[in-house]
């Protein structure tokens, strides 16, 4: 369906009407605030305070103080045209301790941001955990613990009761695997741990709090509010016949550890034992809770993974050891362009998870939750800020989406991460994902270029032409006003 756009050129791509158009930020990566209205602590200013865990020593108590800057960043919300706003809650603002009664300050903070949200027709999309643990529960097992799912569901519970359907869209988690893998496994995110028995139990442990909560919420909620959950999915790209069996496990590890049990109630049989949870710790009925169904998937897509036969001894161009995994190695094509994370580049990996997810749970609504880039982005004398890398990389997985959509995927949003540049975790401040550039020492935030074309095509739905876009002066995209694309749109109704 290539058309033309709505400045006129010639192979637009129109996405359908009601398409959501949003953006993603998370609680401890933006807010700042640590202290403040009753906070408690959580796994990450544990983590980040320890001495050699934050690139740069950096850490999250001041970020880029949204939590005192609500009225600033909703307007670069209404400024940028989007239909969504996907944002986390800080669990330690609401239960300081991870249990027991509503901690009404900190209720307040985000009551006041849905609303506000709500004043400027921005769909509220509201993640209930991304990360940040009370440091409480961590003390006595965390997720390792099967009672940090109880303690999760009844947070999900409170939250659901106190702001109902004002929020349009709920996220229970997001992307588990990071939150087990990096956290309890190889420990380079809170809280640190590198146990693969802490990390197999925390695995069934935070599935079964998605469950649990899904259920509680649902309990709470009008039964039109939309329930889903945020997974990373990566393909896994064998580099010969020989490395299909390697693809196929790690498939199963990365992918279908969460995706699996959450969509079909099992685990995937290809997964190696030690990363699956022991039988004694599922109990009878957790499988059938985990599965209930969802509204919606989230998918979080950055990049794919390459795998290959490979000597650790004598590796070739492109290729690191496979963690874990003798034998195996990472594979880096040197056609595919890698960001400053040093995630390759390929926007046909985003193509290729949207078809499996269709396959796999025919017509499930789908909503890409996160996708961006990390750049190496820098103020130029006149004041702007030139990320034509962060507009290719859109424009091709902006692209992927259409090209599914076209082919009959469900996929009915999109979410870039991120709204402005934050707290990147262990990288700290060193890498910059938003479309709004945030000065740390002034707390100024500027538009970045791709803060206009992303604009321009959340508020068209029309993703223009390559050529269109590559002209030096281009037109609207590159010298628009980016206030003139604020009138307020009305909120689309829930999916
Ligand atoms: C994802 C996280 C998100 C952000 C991006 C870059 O894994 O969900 O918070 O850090 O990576």
């Amino acid at each position: 369906m290539t058309g033309t756009s709505a400045n006129g050129a010639p192979g637009a791509r129109r996405f359908p009407p009601g398409f959501l158009w949003g953006v993603s930020t998370s609680a401890y990566q933006i807010e700042g605030a640590v202290h403040e209205d009753g906070r408690g602590q959580s796994i990450w200013d544990t983590y980040s305070h320890t001495p050699g865990k934050i690139h740069g020593g950096d850490t999250g108590d001041i970020a880029c103080d949204s939590y005192h800057r609500m009225d600033e960043d909703l307007s670069l919300l209404s400024e940028l045209g989007v239909d969504g706003y996907r944002f986390s809650i800080a669990w330690p603002r609401i239960q300081p301790t991870g249990r027991g009664a509503v901690n009404e300050r900190g209720l307040d903070y985000y009551r006041a941001l849905v609303a506000g949200l709500r004043d400027r027709g921005i769909m509220p999309v509201t993640t209930v955990y991304h990360w940040d643990l009370p440091q409480a529960l961590e003390d006595e097992g965390g997720w390792a613990n099967r009672e940090t799912a109880e303690r999760f569901a009844e947070y999900a519970q409170l939250l659901a009761k106190a702001l109902g359907d004002h929020v349009a869209m709920w996220i229970t988690m997001n992307e588990p695997q990071q939150a087990v893998n990096q956290g309890y496994r190889v420990g380079t995110h809170a809280p640190g741990k590198t146990d693969y028995g802490l990390a197999a139990a925390a695995t069934h442990h935070l599935l079964l709090g998605h469950g649990l909560a899904l259920e509680a919420m649902r309990s709470s909620l009008p039964g039109r509010t939309a329930i889903g959950i945020s997974l990373d999915l990566h393909p896994v790209r064998p580099t010969s016949e020989d490395a299909l069996d390697a693809a196929a496990i790690l498939d199963a590890e990365h992918n279908r550890i969460f995706l699996e049990p959450a969509l079909h109630g099992t685990y995937p049989v290809l997964a190696r034992a030690e990363l699956l949870p022991p039988a004694e710790l599922i109990k009878p009925g957790d499988m059938r809770t985990i599965s209930a169904p969802i509204d919606f998937l989230g998918l979080n897509y950055y990049s794919p993974y390459y795998v290959g036969l490979g000597d650790w001894d004598d590796l070739r161009l492109g290729e690191s050891p496979l963690p874990g995994h003798p034998g195996l190695v990472n594979y880096a094509p040197p056609e595919l362009p890698e960001t400053t994370m040093g995630w390759l580049n390929e926007p046909n990996g985003l193509y290729d998870i949207l078809v499996a997810l269709d396959r796999e749970a025919p017509r499930l609504p789908v909503f890409i939750t996160e996708n961006g880039r990390a750049n190496e982005d820098y103020v130029t004398p006149e004041g702007d800020i030139n990320d034509l890398e962060r507009i290719a990389f859109l424009e091709g997985h902006l692209d992927a989406a259409w090209r599914a959509i076209q082919d009959g995927v469900n996929l009915v949003g999109y979410f870039h991460w991120s709204l402005m540049d934050n707290f990147e975790w262990g990288r700290g401040y060193q890498r910059r994902f938003g479309l709004y550039f945030v000065d740390f020492g002034t707390q100024r935030r500027l538009a970045k270029r791709s803060a206009r074309f992303y604009s321009e095509v959340a508020r068209t739905g029309v993703l223009p032409s390559s050529e269109a876009m590559l002209q030096p002066s281009g037109g609207e995209l590159v010298n628009g006003d980016i206030a003139r694309a604020s009138t307020a749109r009305p909120v689309p109704g829930a999916i």
